[in-house]
């Protein structure tokens, strides 16, 4: 059968229309191309998040902007969908395990695709070396809680470690070379430059079979750069839009997306935590499972503190940083640390 008439038929056969690349959708030519990839869009299902008006800055109509983002939402299949659509789309929400039994409980079963998890808390609270283990974890197959996917760690403060990664990798009976291949890794050095890789980064994504995205720390250059309160706006607005893109991948490829965030303290809190995030609310909005963590007395403990959740009820558990990873406290180690 010619090219031609094998896409026709399979055009015919499920009215839906699927295109494989930009140029191939209705209305695209290698200029109106050209342009989508200036500004970040270079598959069909990052073009199918974006809004018109981000098409706007290369001098594309809007009315030929909707007409491509419908071509491209159609072809991937998202329009207005029925409840019961809807909860079909909630069906293909995969987990991701954290490595410890109580972190996934928390979690109802681990990390989900499509949505944004942020783990924030004060240094050396785990931030980084969850991150670490999820990049290990999400090559796993499904029955040991993994995804058979790669990931895509973009670090802001140089603090990936390929060491590590081979460590949990053996722990976990993987071969560390194989591993350290489905990383793909990225610095950022200012917050426009890590807005630049995630704007950039659908296409790594599609061709490595990305199904996890890191930003660590997503604020750390932003919390740097935009000092003083007349920056404070634009801060918001530049992280807003970060988040936007974070959430659009996290949904056009079905996968985990995780921040982290520092925290600050918050001098006129009397009772309570009298720490918050960075990033106020902006950042809390956005990111849909938010984890506070914090170290416990002494030792390798982390308490993780499930605070927000679109249907979690909040929860705490433990778990403890090994030379392993992260790893679930005994019920051995948990009396011995009560009866201290
Ligand atoms: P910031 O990025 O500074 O805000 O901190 P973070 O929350 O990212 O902390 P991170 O995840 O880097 O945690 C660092 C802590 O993990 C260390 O203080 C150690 O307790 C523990 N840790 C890191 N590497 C190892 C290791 O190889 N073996 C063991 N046993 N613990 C480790
Ligand atoms: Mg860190």
């Amino acid at each position: 059968m010619a090219e031609e008439e094998k896409k026709e038929c399979e055009y015919s056969s499920t009215t839906k229309k699927k295109f494989e690349f930009l140029e191939d959708l209705p209305g695209i030519g290698p200029a109106t191309a050209q342009k989508l990839k200036e500004l970040g869009y270079h598959t069909v299902e990052s073009l199918a998040m974006a809004t018109a008006r981000e098409l706007e800055p290369v001098g594309i109509s809007e009315k030929k902007a909707f007409a491509i983002i419908e071509a491209a939402r159609s072809s991937i299949g998202i329009s207005f969908i029925r409840a019961d659509e809807l909860l079909k789309m909630r069906q293909n929400v995969l987990r991701l395990t954290s490595g410890s039994k109580a972190l996934d409980r928390i979690l109802d079963g681990g990390l989900e695709t499509q949505t944004i998890t942020e783990f924030y808390g004060e240094y050396g609270s785990g931030k980084s070396q969850i991150c670490h283990q999820l990049c290990v974890n999400v090559q796993l197959p499904p029955e040991r809680g993994g995804l058979n996917g790669a990931a895509l760690y973009v670090d802001t403060e140089n603090t990936f470690r390929t060491e590590r990664i081979v460590q949990m990798s053996r722990h976990l009976g993987l071969d560390p070379t194989e591993v350290v291949k489905n990383i793909i890794y990225a610095e950022a050095y200012t917050s426009d430059h890590q807005i630049f890789l995630l704007e950039n980064a659908d296409q790594v994504i599609k061709e490595n079979n990305v199904k996890l995205i890191i930003v660590d720390s997503l604020t750390a250059h932003f919390r740097s750069e935009y000092i003083g309160r007349e920056m404070l706006a634009s801060r918001q607005q530049r992280l807003n839009k970060h988040m936007h893109k974070l959430i659009g991948l996290a949904r056009a490829f079905n996968a985990v997306a995780v921040v982290t965030n520092q925290v600050m303290a918050k001098p006129d809190v009397f009772f309570g935590d009298a720490v918050h995030p960075i990033g106020g609310h902006i950042v809390g909005h956005t990111s849909h499972t938010r984890l506070y963590l914090r170290r416990a007395a002494h030792g390798p403990v982390r308490i993780a503190r499930l605070v927000s959740s679109p249907y979690l009820p909040e929860g705490e558990e433990i778990f403890k940083i090994t030379e392993n990873g992260i790893e679930d406290v005994s019920e051995e180690e948990k009396t011995k640390s009560r009866g201290r």
